[in-house]
């Protein structure tokens, strides 16, 4: 089992001088952090925060499992049509666990989370839908965006299939219990996986939402949630020195509120995380960006995620964190063993500025990056934190998530908010029913409409 640590030396005066935090301050704010902790506890032991259990279901895993191999004896692909909290799991978990880690009879898993036709419309063209099985993903089952591409999906199966044979070619992940999928599934007959009650979508990797899809894609689910079950364990520390989702967000508050790091860039040196950091940015923003209090008093706070990758970022965007304004604090993602490594051949020995990189594998070279930007960063005065990964299997990434999702919920308390609900999100879902016509939005419709009206013409321009 691979392990993953948190190194928040970088957030340090010792490390980042004058701008870096001190121990004091952190001691300052760990009674508060110890209640937030105490109240997600609580809550948790009233069944109100479902999310934490998900790592210990262990029929869900067996049904994904189950399900995932049958899928794999009749299937070559799986399409995941869902969007936010019901697609960025899994295509975080898919792309981050080499293949050579997967099961070898594992299905190509593609992840359509978008409505740009030209997408939609290449992938239905690369696909062989006899042989692709399309699992559509959502907790209210009324989804626009996701809505939209299930009809287009079934009429394309429809058309291939036959009236008597399509729905084998879909899968439903919805409510146990409402929204407008799952009452098609109940007319209708599709197979269903239920999305637990009370787990919002940016919360429901560990749930059906992503154990299904990841493991089609011959990821080991049960390494996965046995991860995130070992992340649990740290993340209920009641010493906040050693609770690393505790400190962290103990550490970006401080950072947002005593130094206006209004920004947490999430920055691995792996391709195959970049997903993950996609992933945290939603968890993040979603989660932690309110206009109102618990109290109802008007916040509006939260602190931006950006998503950046070493190294290649180190050549666009390095130069800002290093140089710009002290508004950021950048964690890195380190993997220690790549599952894959290539030697840096020998060749133009005798050209110093060339010769130094033989003898290092691409591994080391981009580890040495990742240190090199840490420290570059530290002396510069930026804040910084680490998490090391020593290798990056499915335990990795279940620690990775269920950190993650802890460290948000931390944050939450010390900001005040509610990190489950996403009102801003809701607001945009219903404006985009008024603009496409949904009936009973008239009101709504009425809204946009006067909206649209404020713009002016010179303003637009050609
Ligand atoms: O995290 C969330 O709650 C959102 O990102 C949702 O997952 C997203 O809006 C999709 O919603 P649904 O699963 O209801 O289709």
């Amino acid at each position: 089992m691979s392990v993953v640590s948190l190194d928040v030396n970088g957030f340090f005066d010792h490390v980042a001088g004058e701008a870096g935090i001190r121990r004091q301050e952190v001691e300052n704010l760990a009674p508060r952090v110890a209640e937030v902790l105490r109240n997600l506890e609580a809550k948790r032991g009233n069944g109100e925060l479902p999310f934490y259990e998900l790592p210990y279901d262990a029929n869900a895993v067996a049904a994904a499992s189950d399900a995932a191999a049958g899928l794999r004896e009749r299937f070559e692909s799986l399409v995941v049509l869902g969007i936010g909290g019901s697609a960025l799991g899994t295509r975080a978990a898919v792309e981050a666990v080499h293949k050579s880690q997967c099961a070898a009879d594992a299905l190509n898993v593609e992840v359509l989370d978008n409505v740009d036709p030209t997408t939609i419309a290449d992938l239905l063209d690369r696909l062989d839908l006899k042989t692709t099985v399309f699992n559509v993903i959502s907790k209210s089952g009324q989804t626009a965006e996701t809505m939209s591409q299930f009809l287009l999906v079934r009429d394309r199966l429809l058309r291939e299939l036959g009236a008597k044979r399509y729905r084998d070619n879909i899968i439903f992940t919805t409510d146990a219990e409402s929204g407008l999928l799952r009452q098609i599934a109940q007319e209708e007959g599709f197979r269903t996986f239920p999305v637990p009650a009370g787990v919002g979508g940016r919360f429901s990797v560990l749930s059906a939402v992503g154990l299904l899809p990841i493991a089609a894609a011959g990821v080991d689910i049960a390494a996965l949630c046995q991860g995130a079950r070992e992340a649990d364990e740290r993340c209920r520390r009641t010493d906040i020195w050693h609770n690393p989702a505790a400190l962290h967000a103990a550490l970006l508050h401080i950072a947002l509120e005593e130094r206006g790091a209004g920004i947490h860039v999430l920055m691995p040196y792996a391709d195959g995380l970049l997903s993950l950091a996609e992933w945290y940015a939603q968890l993040w923003a979603e989660s932690l960006g309110k206009r109102l209090s618990l109290q109802g008093d008007v916040v509006e706070t939260g602190q931006t995620p950006v998503r950046a990758l070493g190294a290649t970022d180190q050549h666009s965007q390095v130069q800002l964190y290093v140089e710009g304004p002290h508004d950021k604090v950048v964690s890195f993602i380190r993997v220690q063993e790549p599952a894959v490594d290539l030697q840096i051949p020998s060749g133009y020995d005798d050209i110093e500025g060339i010769a130094y990189l033989s003898g290092h594998t691409f591994g080391d070279l981009l580890n040495m990056e990742q240190t090199a930007t840490e420290l570059a960063l530290g002396r510069a005065g930026r804040l910084t934190s680490t998490y090391v990964v020593d290798s990056l299997d499915a335990s990795a990434v279940g620690q990775l998530f269920h950190t993650l999702e802890c460290q948000t919920l931390v944050m939450g308390g010390l900001l005040g908010v509610d990190p489950l609900d996403q009102p801003g999100v809701e607001a945009g879902k219903l404006m985009t029913y008024a603009l496409a016509g949904r009936g009973g939005y008239e009101d709504e419709a009425a809204a946009v409409k006067d909206r649209l009206a404020l713009k002016k013409d010179e303003l637009v321009i050609d």
